[in-house]
């Protein structure tokens, strides 16, 4: 018996426990900033999710889904009517019949139809296009799928692609090109030039594109959402990834989705099936509401972060930032050169400690920690309040040419 007990152990010692995927990433860092944010009190604009309610009428809609007793599993792509609200919706934009029974896969979150999709055409040595900066899960979305990653610079201060760059990350292994628009952290939203630009790529070396759109109803100055997927010889070739998190301000919801053509949809059906079965019932019955709100949802919504971008910008820009204006998302890439600091993690730890306002170090939007270091991400999807207490909080700051 003892024999067979060291025997186990001397087993144990040799094999490696922990995979040599999560090796190759850390723990998120927007994540880790919330969780230093309530630690030390400070005002948490580092995790885009709103501190205000959600609109009273979504609430009502799930209260009234869980009363009605929606509370089993769903169809595991997604439950009919969010389905049929999802195509309706996409019609209203686009123009363009999405079939809901072959090519809707609704999702934990948009995270899921990121990691599902992915998973579900990644093979060995296939690459994956992403532009840098980019939100931080693409990174490891890439690893756990086992793609390889090729990023191509997004360029300040109008965060511009460089279309030879671009052209040179393609080959015959391209698979997928992830494209974030409008973008976080860049506020960046890709116009029709790039995008026609992309799709030409895209058709001539037969890669996919994976559209992250989460942010399609928060963009301003009039500057319009184009979708890839309604863009010539796209149809087939996209998987156009959204969400109820930040439209609706349920990011604690869960509820997003992933919309491709049927082959593509089948794949990503059963991934999405074997990793999560299902997105939350009831929440999924009142997103199917949410979405059919009336247009005055969304150009209020719309209203109040135009408001909001152009508040935190006055703030910042007066405490001595140099800002990246964004044309849609919320969030604020900002230059910190100014304050004469070695890094973004020291600025960013400065900021939480000393003056108790919460960002995100701009390094972790990087492949390289090197890159980056002189840029903080903060967001603005906080009520005026909190705006305005970080206001008073950051006033404190002092670039080095401020007395
Ligand atoms: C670009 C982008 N994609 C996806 C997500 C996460 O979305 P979800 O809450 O739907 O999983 C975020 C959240 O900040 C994001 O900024």
């Amino acid at each position: 018996m003892t024999g067979f007990l060291n025997k186990k152990k001397s087993v144990w010692h040799c094999k490696e426990i922990i995979s040599s995927k999560p090796k190759r990433f850390t723990e998120s860092v927007i994540r880790e900033m919330t969780r230093l944010s309530l630690i030390h009190g400070a005002i948490n604009l580092s995790q885009g999710f709103p501190d205000f309610p959600a609109p009273q009428e979504i609430k009502q809609a799930a209260i009234q889904a869980i009363e009605q007793d929606i509370n089993q599993y769903s169809i595991t792509w997604g439950s009919k009517t969010l389905r049929q609200s999802i195509v309706n919706k996409l019609f209203q934009l686009t123009q363009i019949e999405f079939n809901p029974e072959t090519e809707v896969t609704v999702c934990c979150g948009s995270t899921e139809s990121m990691i599902a999709s992915l998973l579900a055409i990644i093979n060995p040595g296939d690459e994956v296009i992403v532009f840098e900066p980019f939100y931080e899960n693409y990174g490891p979305d890439a690893i756990l799928s086992g793609a390889k990653r090729r990023y191509v610079k997004l360029k300040p201060p109008n965060w511009e692609i460089d279309f030879d760059e671009l052209t040179e990350a393609f080959n015959n292994k391209t698979k997928a090109i992830i494209i974030n628009t409008p973008n976080n952290p860049t506020g960046k939203v890709f116009n029709l030039h790039e995008l026609q630009f992309i799709a030409k790529l895209c058709c001539h070396w037969n890669t996919l594109a994976i559209t992250d759109e989460i942010y399609d109803h928060i963009i301003y100055d009039k500057i319009k959402h184009v979708r890839m997927i309604t863009l010539d010889g796209m149809r087939e070739r996209t998987i156009m990834i959204n969400s109820l998190s930040k439209t609706f301000g349920v990011t604690g919801w869960r509820v997003g989705y992933a919309v491709a053509d049927p082959k593509l949809t089948e794949a990503i059906r059963k991934v999405h099936d074997f990793l999560t079965v299902g997105a939350a019932a009831p929440l999924q019955e009142a997103g199917a509401y949410a979405l059919r709100l009336p247009k005055k949802y969304f150009d209020d919504l719309h209203n109040q972060y135009l408001k909001r971008r152009n508040f935190l910008l006055k703030i910042l820009e007066d405490s001595g930032f140099q800002c990246y204006k964004p044309q849609g998302a919320y969030y604020i890439m900002t230059d910190i050169t100014k304050f004469g600091f070695p890094n973004d993690i020291l600025f960013a730890d400065y900021l939480i400690k000393k003056l108790g306002v919460a960002a995100v170090p701009g390094s972790s939007f990087y492949q390289s920690s090197q890159e980056g270091t002189q840029q903080i991400r903060f967001c603005f999807c906080k009520n005026e309040k909190t705006l305005q207490e970080a206001g008073r909080r950051l006033n404190n700051l002092k670039p080095l040419n401020r007395t």
